[in-house]
């Protein structure tokens, strides 16, 4: 039996992979490659040691993804794959609604036909909007999102809880992420953004190593300790180890011959501001980074970071890396790979 990770060749996925083959899943990855590279899988398949089957298919490609749930006896899916540039999204909704819902409606259906109804789904904090209290829990109003990207997230929330209620053998699990950063302690797998990163680290990290001139803060005028937006920061390795406890909640579920929906903020529950992200870095690279205040970016909220006991208490799961474990293996994963899998 094996599980199926859509956009498992990503940022996200790829890492999520070396933790499933590390704890023993058989692993089949789909993905488009859009928004990530063929090279970051050989590179999991050298962290591990292990094999991983990959079939190059995008999920609104109903029959080639069929194919593969006929071809692999396929048990539970974690669905990765979907468009994620907030700003992007404001810019582009007909293609991020066709891509991100549609995608997954069709993967739903692929699964209801060949008697799959297991899913781990990639959310996010982008849900609950601007949060009026913190830390979030998950029992937080959600849906005031101001963009189609967190839009899509916020529906497709919907659309598996629906699904859920329609037929109730459904085991759904919503991950909340919350700031993923960091990398593989390898340096060989990171975050490798197609363009001029919209994400700070990433954009942090290629000035630290000369691709780019100098950071941008968007605004230091918020109601924060040093005026700058604070997040919950998290390190991709603590987040990827959250799907394998969420596979475990999934089978406790099937044990006991259930259904259900559970909802997880994955987070560190600290908040940490832009200056406080530079400070980090500095301290990882070694070198003073050039930045510069500018205005506030529209849409951006000024503090989000989470609780995230639930996921303590139910999937006995915590985040353990800290700000510096992120930027040290962020730094250690770009000074290796200045133009990322570019160069391979
Ligand atoms: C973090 C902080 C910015 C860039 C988004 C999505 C979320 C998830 C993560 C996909 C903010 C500041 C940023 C820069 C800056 N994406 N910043 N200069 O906006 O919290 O979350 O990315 O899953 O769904 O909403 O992340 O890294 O863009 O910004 O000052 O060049 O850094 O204002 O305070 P964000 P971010």
């Amino acid at each position: 039996m094996a599980v199926l990770v859509t956009g498992g060749a990503g940022y996200i996925g790829s890492h999520t992979v070396v933790e499933l083959l590390n704890a023993g899943y058989e692993t089949v990855v789909v993905d488009n490659l859009y928004n990530a590279s063929r090279e970051s899988l050989k590179r999991v398949e050298e962290i591990t040691g292990k094999t991983v089957t990959f079939y190059e298919v995008d999920l609104l490609d109903r029959d080639a993804l069929n194919r593969v749930f006929e071809k692999h006896s396929i048990e539970s899916v974690i669905h990765f794959a979907g468009y994620k540039a907030v700003g992007e999204s404001v810019q582009k909704p007909i293609e991020y609604y066709f891509n991100n819902v549609s995608g997954t409606l069709i993967l739903c259906d692929v699964m209801r036909q060949h008697n799959v109804k297991s899913i781990v789904f990639s959310s996010s904090a982008t849900v609950y909007g601007d949060p009026e209290v913190l830390p979030i829990t998950e029992e937080m109003k959600t849906g005031g999102v101001t963009n189609p990207y967190g839009r899509t997230k916020f529906m497709i929330e919907q659309i598996l809880q629906d699904i859920y209620v329609s037929d109730p053998q459904w085991k759904i699990i919503l991950l909340r992420y919350f700031n993923p950063i960091g990398a593989h302690p390898s340096g060989m797998i990171g975050e490798d953004p197609n363009g001029i990163p919209n994400n700070l680290l990433p954009y942090v990290a290629q000035v630290a190593v000369g691709k780019l001139e100098k950071i941008h803060v968007f605004g230091n005028d918020y109601d924060t300790e040093d005026g700058t937006g604070v997040r919950d920061y998290i390190h991709v390795v603590d987040l990827a180890k959250g799907h394998v406890k969420a596979l475990e909640r999934i089978a406790e579920h099937e044990r006991a011959k259930e259904g259900g929906v559970d909802i997880y903020n994955l987070g560190t529950g600290n908040g940490s501001s832009v200056m406080q992200i530079i400070n980090a870095f500095e301290e990882a690279c070694g070198k003073e980074l050039p930045y510069e205040i500018d205005e506030r970016r529209p849409g951006d909220i000024a503090s989000c970071y989470a609780d995230a006991s639930k996921a303590n208490r139910e999937l006995h799961w915590k985040a353990e890396k800290t700000l510096s474990d992120m930027c040290r293996d962020t730094w250690n994963w770009q000074s290796h790979n200045p133009n990322g899998y570019g160069d391979a």
